[in-house]
């Protein structure tokens, strides 16, 4: 994806105007992205998918619906420690903007919002979806009307490149969306939260724990069959966009929750071998009976290795807050100096 020269400059006219969105990205041809993603994928010797791609029109709309189901405990739980702990989070950060990366339908933060909008706040919500934000911005525009609305339609990293501007603020990573990411991928974000967040300014992150196994694998395979329809959503959007021919029959829902990493995977399984084509490519590739291929992972994390972690990237805690259970973690960090190694 490439960044768009002049947004920043936009993005400061937008800020002075009434302009409520921002649009960051000069995207490449998106089919072509998600072949490329895909061919990548499909190629390796173990074969995974990129799980950004999950959330097309029907992912996003299938996520929603499991933050409803019974067993998915982190949305309902993080949205009580925010709605717990927003005025305490307000009284240690003071008035600041609020910039949330990822944002979705914002509903959570309207938890936040409530403790902010009388300093007559100003929220910048970045999401790649224009449709997320439009509607972000009609609730939060009826809940919070001296609420300064600004979205940015683009990645996190259009968001960096903006940072400086939006100084004293709190940037806002909910929901565990940390917890898609592989390891190094983990560091490079943090490392680049460090790089582009002023000395001073506020972090705020969700975290999904650890906790029985049982109550993880329920959330990640509910009885109503949610999730399986989101993972097999994965391959329903490939024959839709790359003509990739799956029998959609073949493919099952498995999530394992791997002991030793500390993480929920999620593969599908194929009952029966499949020539999947990746057409925009002009490629095709092999799966056998019984392979799996990987589309998600869903790290957990304990709070004292993610806060040493972090302090590593010079995000120092001042606050950690939890449910009644322990279930779900929420840390609000500052910034406080360079990183230490590199
Ligand atoms: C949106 C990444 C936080 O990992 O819990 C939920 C995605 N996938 N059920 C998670 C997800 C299957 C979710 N995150």
């Amino acid at each position: 994806m490439m960044s768009n020269p002049d947004f920043s400059d936009r993005f400061r006219e937008a800020l002075d105007s009434e302009d409520s969105l921002v649009e960051a990205a000069v995207s490449r041809d998106p089919v072509t992205t998600f072949a490329e993603s895909v061919a990548r994928g499909l190629g390796a010797a173990r074969k995974s998918l990129d799980c950004r791609f999950l959330y097309d029109a029907e992912g996003s709309r299938l996520f929603e619906e499991i933050t409803a189901q019974p067993e998915y405990y982190p949305t309902r739980t993080e949205a009580e420690i925010l709605e717990r702990h927003a005025g305490e989070i307000h009284a240690m950060t003071g008035p600041v903007t609020l910039v949330e990366l990822g944002s979705g339908y914002s509903v959570k933060t309207e938890h936040l919002l409530s403790a902010y909008a009388g300093d007559d706040a100003r929220y910048v919500p970045v999401d790649v979806s224009a449709g997320a934000l439009r509607a972000a911005e009609q609730s939060i525009g009826d809940s919070f009307p001296e609420v300064n609305f600004t979205g940015i339609r683009g990645t996190y990293a259009s968001a960096f490149r903006v940072l400086r501007e939006l100084s004293p603020q709190m940037l806002v990573f909910l929901g565990s969306t940390i917890g898609n990411f592989e390891a190094h991928e983990r560091r490079a974000f943090w490392h680049d939260v460090q790089a582009h967040l002023p000395l001073g300014d506020w972090f705020l992150l969700g975290a999904d724990l650890v906790k029985d196994r049982d109550t993880l694998l329920a959330a990640y395979d509910d009885a109503a069959g949610v999730t399986a329809h989101f993972t097999k959503n994965y391959f329903a959007r490939m024959n839709r966009e790359l003509d990739s021919g799956v029998d959609l029959g073949s493919v099952e829902h498995r999530a394992v929750w791997n002991d030793s990493l500390d993480r929920i995977e999620i593969y599908a399984e194929f009952t029966s071998a499949q020539a999947i084509r990746v057409a925009p490519l002009g490629r095709s590739f092999d799966v056998g009976e019984g392979e799996r291929i990987r589309v998600e992972v869903s790290q957990k994390f304990r709070l004292p290795e993610l806060t040493e972690e972090l302090e590593r990237f010079g995000l120092e805690a001042r606050s950690s807050f939890t449910d009644d259970r322990g279930w779900f973690g929420l840390l609000l960090l500052q910034r406080v100096r360079e990183h230490a190694s590199s």
